[in-house]
């Protein structure tokens, strides 16, 4: 096989991005700065700035992403003022008006959040992860991302009555999918929308790392090996370790130096571990990045 890159550039994405052709991505996975969040480490941005910053970037992600490709953006709103920000809602129009479609909003879970008290609302568990395309046809190998059927099968499943049977076949295209009862005996199902995933207490230094798990989720969902993933605020590196491991090409872009610096030795590392398969050993590859052996 080829060899697989894992391209790490430092700079604005919105100008590393120009020396890049039309439809070249098949997938932009990303967790850009959120508005008013870490205004200290790498610069947040006013709630009512930042539809026209993001847009002037997602212009370039329009360009530079295939037809068939994807484009994922974890991104959650904060309170201002006792009340919830709406700049996600209206960056979801602005990008609508910019001609994605927006295709889907997946839940991630932060299924291990730490514990908080507030006086109005309870801790906030979990972010959005919105999907946008270029078009309504778009690959998606479903399959690579199924589980368990779990307890629904013992459940649900084993006491189909014959309305469930009814039902679905009576709306005419509902198809396979729809019908239950098509699903008893099989192991393995489809996800629903909401990812329940750990955040990982990184040995990075980056204050906003997310779990690798995060970008594998969506890479095994959205690309096959060998086709090219963009995080262009790619932080300590996160994707394009995921990437590299997944073989995957991968470009990685961020503005500051020092998390470019920390991105290359994480993606150095994870081709260290990569296994004859091209799979990585993340227990060796924590072990040495935490400098056990
Ligand atoms: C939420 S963090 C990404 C964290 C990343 N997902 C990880 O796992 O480490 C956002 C990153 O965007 C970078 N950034 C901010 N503005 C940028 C820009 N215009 N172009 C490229 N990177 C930018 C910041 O330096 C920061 O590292």
């Amino acid at each position: 096989m080829k060899e697989i890159e894992a391209r790490l550039q430092q700079g604005d994405c919105l100008e590393v991005l120009q020396n890049y052709p039309d439809n070249f991505f098949d997938l932009i996975v990303t967790s850009p700065p959120y508005a008013d969040s870490r205004v200290n480490t790498y610069g947040g941005l006013k709630p009512e700035k930042y539809v026209p910053w993001f847009t002037q970037r997602s212009a370039e992600f329009l360009r530079v992403l295939k037809p068939t490709g994807t484009f994922i953006l974890n991104i959650k709103e904060k309170v201002t003022n006792g009340e919830r920000n709406t700049y996600v809602l209206e960056l979801i129009l602005a990008l609508r008006e910019q001609g994605w479609l927006w295709t889907e909003e997946f839940v991630w879970h932060k299924k291990n959040c730490h514990p908080g008290k507030w006086p109005n609302r309870f801790r906030d568990t979990w972010e959005r992860c919105l999907q946008f395309n270029k078009a309504r046809k778009f690959n998606m190998y479903q399959d690579a991302v199924m589980v368990p059927m779990g307890d629904w099968a013992k459940t649900r499943l084993k006491k189909l009555g014959k309305n469930d049977v009814v039902r679905f076949n009576s709306q005419a295209q509902s198809g396979f999918g729809k019908n239950i009862s098509n699903w008893v005996g099989r192991e393995k199902a489809y996800p629903g929308n909401v990812l329940h995933l750990a955040t990982e207490t990184s040995n990075k230094n980056h204050s906003a790392a997310f779990p690798k798990a995060l970008p594998e989720w969506f890479i095994k969902l959205f690309t096959q090996e060998g086709d090219w993933v963009l995080d262009p605020f790619v932080g300590s590196g996160t994707t394009s370790e995921v990437a590299l491991a997944m073989n995957r090409n991968s470009v990685g872009i961020d503005k500051l130096p020092e998390y470019i610096a920390m991105a290359k030795e994480t993606v150095g590392a994870t081709k260290l571990f990569c296994r004859e398969d091209g799979s990585i050993d993340w227990d060796q590859l924590v072990a040495f990045n935490s400098g056990i052996t």
